[in-house]
């Protein structure tokens, strides 16, 4: 039997953790409250799953919008708009010559939605292989390769491919006459390969020609193996960001800035915990410039807006265009001239002059370049600035192939008619 004062006890017990069922759960969850003094915001960036990819603290060049454009948060932006979107396209999607162009038109016709989800699908996907491209350039561009950065660039290289290729997997999928006669075109530039062209080509579509093997060779590799490489690449790539010691910054003019606080030198040389392996003077105690800054929230803040950013201008643009979607698959009928993917047109281009070289042969020498560029370009000078006088030889270079890529895309896009001629878009 229970006493009146025990009964008053327990029921104050539960309407007690009743009151304080929000907090909590909200500490439960999160270690801390929304930060108020740097200790806490340092705490909030240790101690949350999706934040402890920040340090706590990064150098202010990290932040200049002028110096990254935001371009690689956009990359992964754009690339997880694709994620979420493709999910919700798997749903209706179904992998088979005689099935998947209806799917589509159900997409476009019944489906609540479906047409804005893949148009938003559809919109990132071309974004993002453009989006990968500049962040490219402008990582050259400002030396950002340089040492210890050459390993992260040749990730960078990997997935600049890896891009292309999920784009170029996903492009056979609506099957229809778009899809299937640039894939056939795509294809065939892979086997003017030497030796092992053809083999290689019937490897991709498991089959001399494009038909159902090569639709569900595509599809896996479109919605399974190449989103796998993606994301561990990713990963790779921001976790060689935090051990580079952030993002690439101009040396400093002036000596790194006296310690702040006074304190004794055998504790002024201990380093603390794992931030301390992280480069740069900021992270031991006692030694903190005042070029740096608490991730939470500048760098948070910063993120979230070119989110918002990239979120809004992809809904916009899905709102106002449509996908393109042609005629069902026709094998008898090729489109003339039957073009490739945009990104792969200047390709096309080259080959229409030479099938080894243009297809084959230039696109090999430019990849290899790409990738050795850190380790043929041993100049330190230069890093963290835009255009920088001491690197004139390698960004001249650099930009005459990068704006050569694009005159040719451009010729291929606009100025290629029936057979491949010269023809006007004017
Ligand atoms: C899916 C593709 C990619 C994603 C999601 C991605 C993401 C990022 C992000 C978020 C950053 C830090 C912020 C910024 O610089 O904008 C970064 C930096 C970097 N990225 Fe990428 N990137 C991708 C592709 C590439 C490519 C194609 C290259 C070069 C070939 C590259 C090389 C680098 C390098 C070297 C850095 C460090 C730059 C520095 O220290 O200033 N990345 N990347």
């Amino acid at each position: 039997m229970t006493t009146d004062t025990e009964d008053r006890k327990a029921e104050a017990g539960v309407w007690g953790a009743l009151r304080q069922l929000p907090a909590n759960v909200w500490s439960s969850v999160f270690r801390n409250p929304l930060p108020s003094t740097d200790l806490e915001r340092a705490s909030t960036s240790f101690t949350n799953f999706f934040l402890h990819i920040h340090p706590v603290k990064v150098h202010k060049n990290t932040l200049r919008p002028a110096y990254t454009l935001g371009l690689g948060l956009i990359s992964l932006f754009l690339f997880l708009i694709l994620i979420v979107t493709g999910v919700l396209l798997m749903f209706y999607y179904v992998p088979s010559t005689t099935q998947a162009y209806d799917r589509m038109l159900d997409l476009r016709g019944t489906v609540a939605f479906g047409i804005f989800l893949r148009n938003m699908h559809r919109w990132s996907a071309h974004a993002m292989v453009g989006v990968v491209f500049l962040h490219m350039c402008r990582v050259f561009l400002t030396g950002a390769y340089k040492k210890p950065r050459e390993f992260n660039w040749v990730i960078g290289v990997v997935l600049l491919l890896a891009t292309l290729f999920l784009s170029f997997t996903g492009y056979l999928l609506p099957w229809d006459q778009l899809a299937f006669w640039a894939i056939t075109v795509g294809t065939s530039i892979a086997g003017y390969a030497p030796l092992v062209g053809k083999q290689m080509q019937f490897v991709l579509l498991g089959d001399t020609t494009v038909g159902q093997e090569a639709l569900l060779r595509f599809y896996v590799l479109h919605v399974a193996v190449l989103p796998a490489v993606l994301v561990l690449l990713i990963a790779i790539h921001f976790w060689r960001i935090r051990k580079d010691g952030g993002l690439s910054r101009p040396e400093p003019s002036a000596p790194p800035a006296k310690p702040v606080v006074k304190v004794r030198m055998e504790l002024q040389k201990k380093i603390y915990g794992l931030q301390g392996f992280v480069r740069g003077p900021f992270t031991k105690v006692g030694n903190v410039p005042d070029d740096s800054v608490y991730s939470w929230p500048n760098l948070l803040m910063a993120e979230l807006f070119v989110f918002v950013l990239t979120v809004s201008v992809i809904l916009v643009v899905s709102l106002a265009f449509s996908a393109p979607l042609e005629q069902p698959v026709n094998v008898m009928h090729p489109p003339n001239p039957a073009k490739a993917p945009w990104y792969f047109l200047g390709l096309q281009e080259m080959v229409s002059y030479s099938a080894f070289w243009g297809g084959i042969g230039i696109p090999t020498v430019f990849a290899l370049l790409l990738l050795l560029a850190p380790y043929i370009d041993r100049n330190p000078k230069g890093v963290g600035r835009w255009f920088a006088r001491e690197r004139l030889l390698a960004n001249t270079i650099f930009l005459t192939l990068a704006v050569l890529n694009v005159i040719f895309i451009i010729i291929g896009t606009f100025f290629r008619g029936p057979n491949w001629t010269f023809v006007s878009p004017f």
